[in-house]
């Protein structure tokens, strides 16, 4: 059997064949022989941007991979800063190798005073943080502006390390912010998930401490989030990332993509969704307002899955893990109510809708205090690892800028009609 298709033009009746290559056929060979006729596929859907080895996923199956390795494994195993280098460099790092990321992650995390005071600060009160995380980000590439070198290997490494370390930081800034607490500064004696945890919640202590099944428990969380091959914030960064833009202003496009409720904002509204809902006794109208079309059951459902998502079980394991500490979200029984409700309906089961990563992950946020706001921007600090990693895959790939084609549908040429002349 060949290893290829043939695509015939009725109107000539010339044909060409095209191979196919890891799983898909070169659009150029088709431009070849119907030059100037585009394939229609607005979200993308069928359409490969990109090749990468950076994350392999099957929705049918329920697989993901991180350079080879299963998501399940990571999990278990190991590190978020080892999966921030595993991603970054392609392999997993040797104890020399990690300790020397781990340094120069651990030295990279204070933020500029002016990004504090002058970005940060400038703020009104109540600003979102995920609007303050993406302003700050983009603000970052007027401190260094050397970025905008990034054919230059060893300056696109700085930047991904200070990318990496900073957002932390970042995020916790607009946190105190937002409650009108002190900026904490970065303390390179912490681990990176308890330094996080210190410059968001720590008070008068002299040292910030938490349980390490919290730590861990947001160190799995960091690895399931940091990557997810060419979803909507990755391919911002990309595209943004093919004009040659530094890695700031791409990262800033990624983040404002992850924003959307559709995509990171899923937590945020997953919470509310179970606030709203309040009661056992509210999931059949709930659902039956989903159905009617009346908005959607937020966390359920993916582009890609189409079964569990694997994020989605290890999340859900987590949480007990996490309730034992913090005593149990009260929210946990609706959501686990709701969802044997939906996986029992004809309407998710016939379209293939299961929990995604976004449903429980808020459950185990707000247990651990992280305030409802700040959730999408949990999920950008290590998600910002993913993206960089496809920043620097796509420049290595010498890709040309990103610049789609359309179907034009709008009026045929016609005359200007002066203003008084209008009907
Ligand atoms: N609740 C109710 N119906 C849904 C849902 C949902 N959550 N998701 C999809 N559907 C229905 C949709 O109405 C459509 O029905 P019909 O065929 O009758 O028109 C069908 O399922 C297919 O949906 P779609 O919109 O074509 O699917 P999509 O691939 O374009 O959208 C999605 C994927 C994730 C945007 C969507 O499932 C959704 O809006 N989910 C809720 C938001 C959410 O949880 N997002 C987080 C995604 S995972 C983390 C991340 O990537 O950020």
């Amino acid at each position: 059997m060949a290893e290829s298709v043939t695509i015939t033009d009725n109107r000539t009746g010339e044909s060409i064949e095209i191979p196919i290559v890891n799983g898909g056929v070169d659009a150029t060979q088709w431009s070849k022989l119907l030059p100037g006729m585009w394939f229609y596929d607005p979200s993308f859907g069928t359409t490969a941007a990109a090749s990468s080895a950076i994350t392999y996923l099957d929705g049918d199956e329920g697989v993901l991979r991180y350079r080879g390795y299963p998501i399940e494994q990571l999990a278990e195993k190991s590190t978020y800063l080892e999966v921030a280098y595993l991603l970054v460099h392609g392999e997993l790092p040797t104890t020399e190798q990690y300790e020397a990321w781990k340094h120069e992650i651990t030295y990279h995390t204070y933020i500029h005073e002016h990004v504090r005071k002058r970005f940060i600060e400038g703020f009104h009160y109540d600003a979102h943080p995920m609007g303050m995380l993406v302003s700050s980000i983009a603000a970052l590439s007027t401190f260094y502006p050397e970025a905008k070198e990034i054919d230059d290997p060893a300056i696109r490494m700085k930047q991904i390390v200070r990318l990496i370390a900073k957002l932390p930081t970042l995020a916790a800034g607009a946190h105190r912010y937002s409650k009108g607490m002190p900026f904490v500064y970065p303390d390179n004696g912490l681990d990176f998930q308890t330094n996080f945890l210190s410059m968001m919640f720590r008070v008068a202590e002299d040292r910030y401490e938490c349980d390490p099944r919290l730590t861990r428990a947001l160190d799995i969380l960091f690895i399931l989030h940091a990557d997810h091959e060419q979803n909507c914030s990755t391919t911002a960064a990309r595209v943004v990332g093919s004009s040659q833009a530094d890695p700031y202003s791409s990262m800033a496009a990624a983040a404002a993509a992850l924003y959307g409720p559709l995509h990171g904002g899923a937590n945020e509204a997953v919470l509310r969704m179970l606030q709203d809902i309040g009661s056992y006794d509210n999931i059949d109208d709930f659902i039956a307002s989903v159905k009617a079309g009346k908005g959607r059951l937020m966390g359920f459902g993916h582009r890609v899955y189409k079964s569990y998502d694997p994020r989605a079980k290890i999340i859900k394991n987590a949480a007990y893990e996490v309730f034992e500490v913090t005593g149990k979200n009260p929210l946990l029984d609706i959501a686990l109510k709701l969802e044997e409700t939906a996986l029992n309906d004809e309407y998710f089961v016939s379209r293939k809708l299961y929990p995604n990563v976004d449903f429980y992950s808020g459950l185990i946020y707000e247990a651990m205090g992280f305030p409802v706001e700040m959730f999408t921007v949990l999920f950008a600090i290590p998600r910002v690892s993913g993206w960089l990693s496809h920043w620097q895959e796509m420049l290595e790939q010498n890709s040309r800028i990103a610049r789609p084609r359309q179907l034009y549908i709008g009026a045929p040429e016609r005359d200007y009609v002066a203003m008084n002349a209008r009907s």
